[in-house]
């Protein structure tokens, strides 16, 4: 009878600690999700493809649906047909760059009310990723020498000057 009863502990014992280790499971889980969970404010819509005549273009948005900035990127071969800036500073000047490995990023834009809050710089790295993803090694860019703004933004992000001419400058990072 005792043993009985003993058995019969030892089997409660075992599966309150069961329970025991499952809600802990759980907690832990939970605690994860919680020191994981994407706190993102906005929404990037990506549209077309690096490799195409018009390329990539990224808009973000808030989550409610309001147009926060854009920005684009494309593959060498098709930013020689639609930026003259682009053909110009590479017929004068030695470069490594060439139809599989650089990328030309343009026309980043964050509406004024949204700006300084790192917008631009998570469409910039966005598309880094995306042309890594699509193995190349170069993001290029051009930017009036007058643009503070833009100007901090490139040098923050690492980019470094190429070429320049009076008023702009060629700008790459090796991703
Ligand atoms: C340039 C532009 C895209 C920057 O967008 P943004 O979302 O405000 O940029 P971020 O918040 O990511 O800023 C990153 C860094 O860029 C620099 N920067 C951005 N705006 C700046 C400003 N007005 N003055 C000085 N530095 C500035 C800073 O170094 C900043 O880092 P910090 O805030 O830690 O100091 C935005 O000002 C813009 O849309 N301008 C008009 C269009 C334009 O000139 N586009 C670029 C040519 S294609």
């Amino acid at each position: 009878m005792r043993r009985a009863q003993y058995n019969q502990n030892q089997e409660d014992l075992e599966e309150n600690f069961i329970k025991m280790k499952l809600n802990l499971n759980e907690e832990i889980n939970r605690i994860k999700s919680l020191m994981f969970e994407q706190v993102e404010d906005y929404v990037l819509d990506v549209q077309g493809n690096i490799n195409s005549p018009n390329g990539l273009n990224i808009i973000m948005k808030t989550i409610e649906g309001e147009k926060i900035g854009h920005t684009n990127v494309i593959g060498f071969k098709h930013a020689v047909d639609l930026s003259r800036d682009f053909k110009t500073f590479l017929e004068n000047k030695e470069h490594p760059f060439l139809e599989d490995n650089c990328v030309y990023q343009f026309g980043t834009e964050i509406d004024q009310k949204f700006r300084r809050n790192g917008y631009a710089t998570i469409l910039r790295n966005k598309c880094h990723d995306l042309s890594k993803e699509n193995n190349f090694k170069y993001a290029t860019g051009i930017l009036r020498k007058d643009n503070t703004a833009n100007q901090n933004l490139m040098k923050k992000m690492g980019y470094n000057i190429f070429d320049s001419s009076d008023e702009k400058d060629f700008v790459v990072l090796e991703l």
